[in-house]
């Protein structure tokens, strides 16, 4: 057998999990249990070894927003391979997608007023690049003691230690303990399950106001920002009240407090506005993106920091250079297949499609929670959705974290031919943007049968 040109897929399912740890997993699990083995994709379907396709209800990790395998996409990869495959950006030097991909994006985030980006590999470089340029940026203005940063409760910025320390999920943070000082927690505006009210507005000026006096109890002069995701995703799909980040940025600003939107996920349409911030009107200092920045087709992260941020670094200050940067910042291929994938997030107009196509979604999510009791809420904005499940609706009891639920629903959708994702009682909807209403109705019939199959077995157990 010849591993390296063609392992058959006898030999790949025998191999299955024997010598691969896989991210946020049990290994004895996945040993058990192997996980599927996704060979070939196209459009929103992904097939596994065998042939068997699938409804990618996830946009694999919601980031392939443009859909799987685009020639558009392969096309410009070969066409920069054949060019240059990578260069560094340190020492000097730079390469051409990486600039053309800076342009483009200033163009984009004009409203936003940004002024620079700094490349990296991901959502979780993204964010720590945002958090260092963050402190780095007081202490050039003269504010050294401005280090904290404080994050919401049941947020998630990936698994570096900053990212992981600015995370507000139980595990994720306390499996790889002590974290790093100086990271600070508030409540987040989650409607569903909050101890104060089931009003939008009250919940939004409650949430602002303990930031508020979080960064009062703190001393505005020690906290250098606020980062929060525009709609928290894997934390489950929590959409703020409309008034929470007009708030939020209020507050910021009362404070000097730097405002850093995590818009890893909600970034390039994926909300149904380009920018999850701009949904609510609301200017972010430093942005953090990746994922559908080039629909994960090569890894890419991008931090972008505004004309007041950027300005810092013009002062002649020994600590205004730029101390920070991956070995593939900018990589040409990455960027390349950005510039050709945002080409087609414009010229499709997909965050409108995901606003349209999104508001089907979730009509037609409550039609079946009309019919199906285990679903508690539904909720979401454009094509980032929830389905909550609850064991009583009128209790709002969740079910507990090891409850096989989860499990039986991702593998009845599978027997069925679509890929959705379970997370903490909640099921996650993040198809690639360019879903039609056509496939939103292939995924409701499945959805309907998985569920009615699965509260059939908990009556029955
Ligand atoms: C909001 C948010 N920030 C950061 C990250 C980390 O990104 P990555 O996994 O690319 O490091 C994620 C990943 O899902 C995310 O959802």
């Amino acid at each position: 057998m010849n591993i390296q040109a063609n392992p058959s897929p006898n030999f790949l399912k025998a191999h299955n999990a024997r010598h691969l740890w896989h991210p946020m997993g049990d290994p004895k699990v996945s040993e058990a249990d192997p996980p599927l083995i996704v060979a070939r994709g196209e459009g929103v379907y992904v097939y596994d070894a065998d042939g068997k396709k699938y409804l990618d209800c996830v946009a694999a990790l919601w980031n392939v927003n443009v859909g799987h395998n685009r020639p558009e996409l392969q096309r410009a990869m070969i066409e920069q391979i054949d060019q240059l495959a990578y260069y560094a950006s340190f020492m000097g030097t730079t390469n051409p997608p990486a600039i053309a991909l800076s342009a483009l994006l200033m163009e984009m985030l004009v409203p936003e007023n940004m002024a620079r980006v700094l490349f990296s590999s991901g959502g979780s470089d993204a964010n720590e690049t945002a958090f260092k340029l963050a402190r780095q940026y007081w202490k050039i203005e003269g504010q050294p003691e401005r280090t904290k940063i404080i994050a919401l409760k049941n947020g998630y910025h990936g698994v570096h230690f900053g990212g992981m320390s600015a995370t507000g999920t139980g595990p994720h943070r306390r499996t790889y303990e002590p974290l790093v000082p100086g990271f600070f927690h508030v409540e987040s505006p989650y409607l569903y399950r909050n101890p104060w009210t089931d009003d939008h507005e009250e919940l939004g000026r409650i949430c602002a106001a303990e930031l508020d006096r979080a960064i009062q109890f703190q001393g505005p002069d020690t906290v250098a920002a606020f980062i929060a995701e525009p709609i928290q995703g894997a934390g489950g799909v929590i959409v703020p009240p409309e008034n929470y980040w007009p708030l939020v940025r209020q507050v910021c600003d009362k404070h000097g407090v730097l405002l850093i939107a995590d818009e890893v996920v909600t970034g390039f349409g994926r909300t149904g506005a380009m920018f999850g911030s701009r949904g609510w009107g609301v200017k972010p200092d430093i942005m953090s993106l990746a994922k559908g920045i080039n629909s994960g087709y090569v890894p890419l992260g991008a931090t972008v920091v505004n004309e007041r941020v950027a300005s810092a670094w013009q002062k002649p200050h020994p600590l205004a250079g730029i101390f920070h940067g991956y070995t593939y910042t900018g990589h040409p291929l990455a960027c390349a297949v950005a510039l050709a994938n945002l080409r087609i997030v414009q010229e499709e107009d997909l965050p409108a499609n995901a606003a349209k196509v999104g508001d089907y979604f979730q009509q037609r999510l409550r039609e079946l929670a009309d019919r199906q009791p285990l679903i508690g809420d539904v909720r979401g904005r454009g094509l980032m959705l929830a389905i909550e499940l609850v064991k009583d609706r009128k209790t709002r009891e969740p079910f507990a974290p090891t409850d096989p639920i989860g499990k039986k629903l991702v593998e009845g959708a599978r027997a069925r031919g679509m890929i959705m994702r379970f997370t903490s009682g909640k099921i996650i909807i993040s198809p690639p943007l360019i879903f039609t209403k056509a496939h939103v109705d292939e995924a409701i019939g499945i959805l309907s049968e998985t569920l009615a199959a699965a509260a059939s077995e908990a009556t029955a157990a």
